[in-house]
């Protein structure tokens, strides 16, 4: 079993993950600055013996460092940064700071420390609008079009440097869209809030015709824990993800369904994508991943489903 450092342990999915690990056996200390986290996420295991929460801002390489130190820790899975994109699109210094300088941080802590595994969550939008080709890892000429999705590429490379100069082990997959239980964005759950103040229209943006995969997060967190403790010296990077995809229309319809509307009326506010430096729909070639034997246990429209049963509304 091993000693393991979660960042962005409160959040979205690093709180699913540490629930994991847990039940695997392992110690995790999580750290988190609860910009967007939040501590009910780990309410049902915040009194485990083998679970620490430290209140953190993992930009801080000293902080990061003594944390390691003094939790011995053995392995890292870096998932703090920040998931407002559209917050960020108004201020890029948030995706600099939380997205980027987080991964510095981690990274650096690690060399000092001699910790050598690390996982990193990245994500289909280091790629940019490269709508009609099939995503592979080795396609070339990424240009992300969001500060989010450019600071994640920075971070892969900085991680690839690292790895390299220092014999890491490192496991990066490059999420979807990713849904679940304690979900706190993205377009489920923007229209579950809308809907609440006004049942009788949603308003959509873009036309509703944007499509994207959804993975359900369960199936991401058991994926990152058996491929993380498989992992050879050097970079293994694998995009991940389901075959299926969703239209942003036919979200529309399923949430109304599970609020049980029937009288809604959609305004669309036009144009193909949601907000500057969305990309509208994209397609992974998933052949990598699935040479490993590996497929998700939901496909898009089962994933946005069990999502939608799994909130409490
Ligand atoms: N959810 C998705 O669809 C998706 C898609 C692609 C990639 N990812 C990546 O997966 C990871 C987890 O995403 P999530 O959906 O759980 O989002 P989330 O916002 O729920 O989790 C990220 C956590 O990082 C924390 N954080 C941010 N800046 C920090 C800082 N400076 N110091 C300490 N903690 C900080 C936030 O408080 C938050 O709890 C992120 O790296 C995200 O970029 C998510």
């Amino acid at each position: 079993m091993e000693r393991i450092l979660i960042t962005g342990g409160a959040g979205f999915i690093g709180s699913h993950l540490a629930e994991k690990l847990l039940a695997q056996g392992h110690t995790v200390v999580s750290v988190d600055d609860l910009a967007l986290g939040r501590r009910e996420n780990f309410r049902s295991y915040a009194n485990d013996d083998r679970f620490t929460f430290i209140e953190a801002d993992a930009t801080d390489v000293d902080g990061m460092e003594q944390v390691i130190r003094a939790n011995g820790i053995e392995r890292v899975y870096h998932l703090a940064a920040n998931s407002d994109i559209q917050k960020s699109a108004a201020d890029p210094g948030i995706d600099y700071k939380n997205t980027f300088a987080t991964t510095y941080a981690v990274l650096e802590a690690m060399r000092r420390t001699g910790v050598k595994k690390l996982f990193f969550s990245s994500t289909s939008a280091v790629y940019g609008d490269k709508r009609g080709q099939a995503l592979r890892e080795d396609t070339g000429g990424l240009a992300p079009i969001s500060y989010y999705g450019s600071a994640k590429l920075a971070s892969e490379a900085f991680i690839s440097a690292y790895s390299y100069m220092n014999g890491m082990q490192t496991l990066i997959f490059r999420f979807p869209n990713v849904i679940g239980p304690r979900l706190t964005h993205g377009v489920i759950f923007d229209f579950i809030r809308k809907l609440q103040v006004d049942p009788k229209h949603l308003e959509i943006l873009g036309d509703g015709t944007q499509c994207k995969p959804y993975l359900y997060v369960l199936d991401l967190v058991d994926a990152i824990v058996d491929f993380s403790f498989r992992t050879r010296e050097g970079v293994e990077i694998y995009n991940i993800g389901v075959d299926t995809a969703t239209t942003v229309r036919k979200i529309a319809d399923m949430v109304c369904d599970r609020l049980g509307l029937t009288d809604v009326e959609y305004r669309f506010t036009g144009g193909n994508v949601g907000w500057k430096g969305d990309v509208p729909a994209f397609q992974y070639d998933l052949s990598r991943i699935y040479a490993t034997g590996w497929c998700a246990g939901h496909n898009s429209d089962e994933s946005v489903r069990a999502t939608l049963e799994s909130l409490e509304i």
